[in-house]
């Protein structure tokens, strides 16, 4: 009996140490909001070993019909062993001795045995803090909360940082201009690849006006140009492009149509527009 019963703890203190273990393993532990698969899995196992004990203890028979009778059947011996194991206490009919002396107003004190199902659950909250404070304060192998923030939120910028180098944050509030040859460039093989059928392979306008010169329609300056490229001119022939280009490659194009400013297209078209100037670099608000 002992034997099993001791092989039934071996197991879930096991099962809670490799957890320990799991954890030291990961080099960098992840912090733990969302909770991690071992978080949850010792919950599972913690709320199975409570649920089970209370199962156990007030557990007492299935009722079964005898010659009419629903009458309660006895438990399989090695179950009904074990439970009274668990639930060992002292009889009713020899409560009687358990009486402590001193009587408050009539009311007597019994000096009854703890639970044994009710002790092992204090034993394994006690194992749970032996093996929670060398995890978490010796060994300092799972990170305490500052940490765990910090590290949230050094995870938390990279997202940012990688976010903002893929453009995600560009619109045409934020954009600014890019002149490092890379990007230029980049904007170069975008405008080849999609507008040169409007706006001439040197920018001089063929459907599309010239892009140029002076004149804008649509105001000139990054922000402008990329929010006209962004969303487009439909009524006009101008399509929106954020759908084919993410705003990085908008930025790119946008900023390489202001490299090739006040350069000789082949044939210019006329102005269209009005005059922009640089200094006064504020959006055009309407179209
Ligand atoms: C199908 C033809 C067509 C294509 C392709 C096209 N555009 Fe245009 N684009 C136009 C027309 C037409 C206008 C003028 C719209 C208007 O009159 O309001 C225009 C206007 C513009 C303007 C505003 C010019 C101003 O004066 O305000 C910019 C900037 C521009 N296009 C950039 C591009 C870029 C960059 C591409 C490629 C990604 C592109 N366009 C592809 C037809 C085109």
């Amino acid at each position: 009996m002992r034997k099993k019963f001791n092989y039934f703890f071996m197991i879930i203190s096991l099962i809670l140490i490799s957890n320990g273990f799991a954890q030291t393993t990961t080099a960098a532990p992840k912090p733990d909001f969302p909770p991690s698969y071992y978080d949850i899995v010792a919950l599972f196992l913690i709320a199975i070993i409570i649920i089970g004990f209370i199962t156990i203890v007030y557990f007492e028979g299935r009722k079964v019909v005898v010659n009419d009778e629903r009458v309660l059947q006895k438990q399989p011996s090695a179950f009904a062993k074990f439970r009274r194991a668990i639930t060992k206490t002292t009889p009713v009919e020899t409560e009687n001795e358990l009486l402590l002396n001193h009587d408050y107003d009539g009311i007597r004190e019994l000096d009854s045995q703890i639970p044994p199902w009710f002790l092992w659950l204090f034993y394994l909250t006690i194992a749970f803090a032996v093996f929670y404070m060398l995890d978490y304060h010796v060994f300092n192998s799972s990170p305490l909360q500052d940490e765990e923030y910090q590290m949230q939120v050094k995870q938390a910028e990279a997202e940012r940082t990688a976010l903002v180098k893929s453009g995600a944050f560009l619109n045409e509030e934020s954009v600014t201009l890019l002149t490092d040859p890379a990007a230029v460039d980049a904007g170069k093989q975008i405008f080849e690849a999609n507008c040169v059928a409007c706006h001439a392979a040197d920018g001089g306008g063929l459907v599309g006006p010239n892009l140029t010169d002076d004149y804008w329609i649509h105001g000139g300056g990054i922000k402008n140009i990329f929010k006209t490229i962004k969303y487009g001119v439909t009524a006009k022939g101008m399509i929106s492009w954020q759908s084919q280009l993410n705003p990085k490659q908008i930025q790119d194009v946008a900023s390489y149509i202001i490299s090739i400013h006040g350069t000789k297209p082949a044939n210019p078209k006329q102005p269209e527009g009005t005059i922009w100037k640089e200094s006064d670099s504020t959006m055009v608000v309407s179209k």
